[in-house]
This record gives structure tokens, sequence and C-alpha cells, in this order.
């Protein structure tokens, strides 16, 4: 391709070359016959031409290469369902359709939760009765066995583990799903496949068409070279980025020794996930947790992480989607510092965006019984483009980093580096007096990085039998519940479900220590959950007034929380702007009760409504009291 002309002179004359093949095919023929396509086309031809021009214009073949990218773009579409199709109208005409305040999420393994794809389709009445509007099920595609991440090595994109049922299966999930109104999530694992992947295993017998879909070199020189810059994210498994195949060669992997990460920098990598993505668009999947995207795309003499190019990549990767799958939204899974984190968030790339900040901050605020730093996140990082939003979770079946900004604590007074030394110790019981029963996750002793893992209950207290468990929980998820976006629950974390130990005897998972939050479904417990005399009943009933509470809080939907300084350090504030008036959540992380003074109220009225205890509440007598743990959500 020339660069002597302007990108729209160039998209123009690309554009005619690619018509005029199109022409020439009778698929080709009917892709420009069908008017709805063609308009999408045309709209967002320009930004796959652009990024595809940017990164593979120096190839010979790039306007082949674009061709059959749109042929195959365009024919994804014309094989979408009926079904799908209306769907993708009906959002088009409702394009915020998922900054409702009525969206709730949830998320689970399909084997731990409901052993089958079909388990997962009985418990649908159980979704209904709690209110979701978003399913997340965690990686279910063909992978290795035993080791696999968590499914995180993908073998096909196209197969379901059989264990796990079919593609059939997840199609007629899908559907049945829909006629619910609940969207279906999976994750688009596209940063690496399992070395099982067909492309994989024609990469290890040698094929260099293949080896040049990975990372692969024939000896340590480059290897070591980008080993300079780059970060260990799995030390317990490997050290470095890079491991040594049989035949003397080295793959990139930057997670675990089985999952070898793609080369982007190849466009028939490119066209390959494009393909696979659009193929799962198509069985009915509405939203892709875009996973480990940070690691996409590699430049010597960096770390490799969050490079220009990888937005470029998930830029086009979504105009691919609304050309033919145009309902199909992306949520990235982007857990790096918080600059980062807000990068991939844009409605031309991802629509939504894991908020791991708030998930790491509300539990540092629950061990220091201080919320300041989570105040200034709520006040500094919570804004993001419009028309996005956060998923706001209070855990995952990861681990928890502590991917706050040194810069930000170190103006609250704390030290970046021994502050993380202090959550890792008290989320893991080596604190005097904490509640939490975590456990370390890669605990590397020669970086001296660390992570925790623990279910909600059991970093809360639950396990440890101590006071105010309940509470912690609770108040966890009522600001995962109040500050916009979707709120997305751990399943499970509803009945207050506890780690779970057995990992420790499963020689396939022993050294991964996420296992130990991601236990079996708890029958006896959701069996409990309508008796308010047990536990989980208990927990069940103050998420399931919370729900209630934010799907009849119109103030809630998307849009952005703004920082409320409530002067006292304990206590978190917090407004939600609605369109007839607006809500002030309060939050007392301490263990005693906390007093905001009258003065800081002022400029609002003499009273306002609190939607959690559904009284009255005079905010200028004597300012506010908050019980241990309590919240608030005040509308005036
Ligand atoms: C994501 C997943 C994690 C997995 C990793 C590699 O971070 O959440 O579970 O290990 O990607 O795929």
């Amino acid at each position: 391709m020339t660069n002597s002309l302007s990108i729209e002179q160039q998209a123009r004359a690309a554009k005619a070359y690619i018509l005029q093949e199109l022409r020439k095919t009778d698929l080709g023929v009917e892709i420009l016959n069908d008017a709805d396509l063609f308009a999408r086309l045309d709209m967002n031809f320009i930004t796959v031409f652009a990024i595809f021009a940017e990164l593979y214009g120096y190839r010979h073949d790039c306007l082949d290469q674009l061709v059959d990218l749109i042929t195959m773009c365009g024919k994804s579409w014309l094989e979408r369902d009926s079904e799908l199709k209306k769907l993708d109208k009906a959002r088009e005409m409702d394009p915020d359709w998922y900054l409702s305040n009525q969206m709730l999420g949830g998320v689970c393994y399909v084997d731990r939760y409901a052993k089958n794809l079909a388990g997962i389709k009985a418990k649908i009445p159980y979704f209904k009765e709690l209110g979701l509007t978003y399913l997340h099920l965690m990686p279910l595609f063909k992978s290795p066995k035993p080791l696999n991440d968590g499914g995180y090595a993908v073998s096909s994109y196209r197969e379901v583990d059989e264990e796990l049922g079919t593609l059939q299966d997840l199609k007629d999930l899908a559907t049945e799903l829909r006629k619910v109104g609940i969207s279906l999530v999976v994750d688009l694992v596209f940063n690496h496949t399992s070395n099982e992947h067909a492309w994989a295993k024609k990469a290890a017998a040698g094929d260099p068409e293949h080896s040049a879909m990975y990372w692969i070199f024939p000896d340590r020189n480059v290897p070591s070279a980008f080993e300079r810059n780059t970060r260990e994210i799995f030390p317990d498994d490997h050290p470095g980025s890079f491991i040594q195949l049989p035949d003397g060669r080295y793959v990139w992997s930057t997670f675990y020794h089985f999952q070898w990460d793609l080369n982007y920098s190849n466009p028939t990598v490119f066209r390959a996930m494009a393909a696979e993505m659009l193929y799962l668009a198509n069985i009915g999947i509405d939203f892709f947790r875009m996973d480990a995207v940070a690691f996409m795309w590699k430049q010597m003499n960096t770390d490799c992480e969050n490079l220009p190019e990888v937005h470029k990549l998930l830029r086009a990767f979504n105009a691919l989607c609304r050309i033919a799958a145009p309902s199909v939204l992306f949520k990235s899974e982007a857990i790096v510092h918080p600059d980062f984190v807000v990068q991939y968030i844009d409605r031309y790339e991802c629509q939504l965006s894991y908020n791991p900040l708030q998930m790491a901050l509300t539990w540092e605020a629950l061990a220091t019984r201080d919320a300041s730093m989570l105040t200034q996140a709520m006040e500094r990082r919570h804004n993001i483009a419009r028309g996005c939003a956060w998923v706001n979770y209070v855990r995952s079946h990861d681990d928890i980093g502590w991917t706050f900004s040194d810069e930000d604590a170190l103006e609250l007074g704390k030290q970046g580096g021994n502050h993380r030394k202090f959550l890792n110790a008290f989320f893991v019981n080596r604190h005097p007096g904490s509640f939490a029963r975590g456990v370390p996750f890669q605990d590397n002793p020669r970086t001296g990085d660390c992570r925790i893992s623990g279910t909600t209950a059991s970093l809360a207290g639950l396990e440890s039998g101590q006071d105010g468990a309940l509470e912690r929980i609770l108040l966890a998820y009522s600001i995962a519940m109040s500050s916009g976006g979707i709120p997305l629950i751990y399943l499970g974390d509803e009945v207050g479900q506890l780690n779970d130990y057995s990992y420790l005897n499963d020689q396939s998972k022993m050294d991964d220590s996420r296992w130990v939050n991601r236990p079996w479904y708890p029958e006896q417990r959701y069996k409990e959950r309508h008796d308010r005399n047990t536990i989980p009943g208990r927990i069940y009933a103050g998420l399931k007034h919370l729900i209630h509470l934010r799907k009849t809080t119109e103030e809630i939907a998307g849009g952005r929380a703004v920082g409320f300084y409530t002067g006292n350090s304990a206590i978190l504030g917090y407004q939600r702007q609605g369109p007839n008036s607006t809500l002030l959540c309060l939050c007392n992380f301490a263990d005693e009760p906390q007093w905001i003074g009258r003065e800081r109220f002022q400029g609002l009225p003499e009273s306002a409504h609190d939607l959690v205890t559904d009284s009255q509440i005079n905010l200028k007598d004597a300012g506010i009291h908050l019980r241990a743990h309590q919240y608030l959500w005040l509308r005036h």
C-alpha cells in the first residue's frame, strides 16, 4: 500500500478494490446486495482499513488479506440467525440498554456450579429469582486435561468441553436465556491458545506457517532480550516469559507453559481470531469478556503490556462486530495500573470494563477501616467515557492484586510497596487480629510480588467467625450495587460461600491457590437461603434487598459516581446524579459507630430519604450517625 495518499484516499482506493473483488463471486454479490450489511460495512470500513493498513501495511498481501477478512465478516452476517438479527435491531434502537439499573450480573463455572450446560439451563428459574440479566459462564471450550488454567487454555473455540455439553447445548442455552432477558457472556481468550490447539500442534511439529502464528524463536537470544523488560506473571510455573519446546525452540507463554501467546503482528492470526469471534457471536453470545488484553502485542525494549497496538486490535475487532454482529459488546479484562485500565474503555473499543481498583480498594478499606483511598479512587478514577460502564465486583474467580497507583497512595501518606505487604499479610491472616482467611497467590520472594485468593465470605471474616462478617459482605456488595455500571455477583457469594481447600488434594490444582475461591455449588447453603435464622439466609436476604433497591433506583443507571468528602476517613461517600434527584451513598468501614458533622451537608436539603431503611433522615440537626458497617443510600 502506498502511503503518499491520505488515509481517506487510501481507504477509498482499497474499498474500490475490495468491491471489485467481491463482485467476482456469488458470495461477494450477496454481501453487496444486503443493504443493512452494506451500510454498516460502509460506516466501519475506514476503521478496519486504517488499523489493518497501520499494523500490516508493510505486507505485500495486505489488501488481499483485507478482502478475505471482509468476505468472512459478510458471510458471518449472512449466516446470522434471524432471532439474533432482530436483537441487533432492537439494541440499535436502544443503544444504552446495558447501562440500565436493571442490569445485574452473575458469574460461575459451569461444572462447579451446575455440572454441565444442561444443569445451568435447569438453574434459569433461580437466576430469575435472583434478578440476573447477565450471566458469565467461565471458559467452557475444549481444553487440555487436567491442566488448563480453569479453561483459559483453549484448544478449540468451536468445540465445547465434552464434559459440559455440546455447541448445540450452548446455542440452546443462549436462546433460553435470551427468552428470559439474560445476556450470555463468555470469554474470548485471544491472547493465547493451549498447546493442544490445532494451530499449536502444527507449530510444535515445525510447520512454518503455524509457527508464525506464535512467538517462536530458534534459540534464547531474542527471548532473553525480551525478558529484560517483561514481568513474570505465573512465576510458580516458569520463570520469565518463554518456555522451551522439545525441539529446542522457545515459545512465548505469558501465563502457564501450556498457554502460548498468539502473534498478532501476523495478519493471519488477526483474521483467524476474528473468524472465531464472529463464529461465537453467531451462537448467541451477547458479551465477550476480552481476556488478558494487556498482553496482546509485543515490542522489544518495552514491558509488552498495554501497548498502543493492543487498542488498535481491539478497535478493529470491535468494528468487525459492528458490521457482522452489531449487538455484541466487549468487556475488557485489564487488571493493571488504573492509568491503563481506563485506556481500554471506549464505545469503539470495550464498552465495559472490570473495575479492579474499586474492588481491591473496597477490601483495602475493610482491612484498614479507612476509606480514604477508595474515596480518592471514586473521585479521581471513576469517570469513564460516555456510553461505557464499569463492571463492579467484589471478587472474581481470580486472585486479588493491589493494583492501585503508588502516586495516589503517596498523596494519602501510604507507601505503595509497604501498604501492599501489609494488605497481603492482613488477608492471609499473618497480621494480628485479622478477620480474613485468604491464601497467598504467586508469592514471589525474588520480586516481593504477591496476590491473595479467597471467597468473599472467607475474606470478610465468616470463616474466622469474627464479628461483623455479614455486615462486611453486605457493605462490599452495597458499593458494587450502587456505584453504577453492572454489578457482578460471583454466584455462591449471595449465600456466603466459604473457601474450599479441597484443591490441595488435587495434583492438577494444588499449586494454584485461586481454586480456593472457585468452590463447588453449595447445595445446603442454597437450601437455607429463605431461612433468615441461618447465615446464608441472612446474607441472601441482605443481597436481595440491595438488588431490589438497585433495580428501583434510577439514579444508579450508567454514568459516573462523584466522590463526596465526608470529613471522616472511616466513611466513604459518593453521589449518583439521576434525572430528577441525587443519591448520596455513605458507608461506614469502621468497627464502631461513626459520625459526619452537619457542616458537610451544606447546600443539601434539611432531610433526605434513606432507601436502605426506608426512613427520613435529618441532615442538618446534629449530622449523621452510622452504625458499624452501616450504609445509607440517601435520596435528595
Ligand atoms: C485472565 C483470567 C485468568 C487466567 C489468565 C490467563 O486473567 O482471568 O484466570 O489465568 O487470564 O488466561
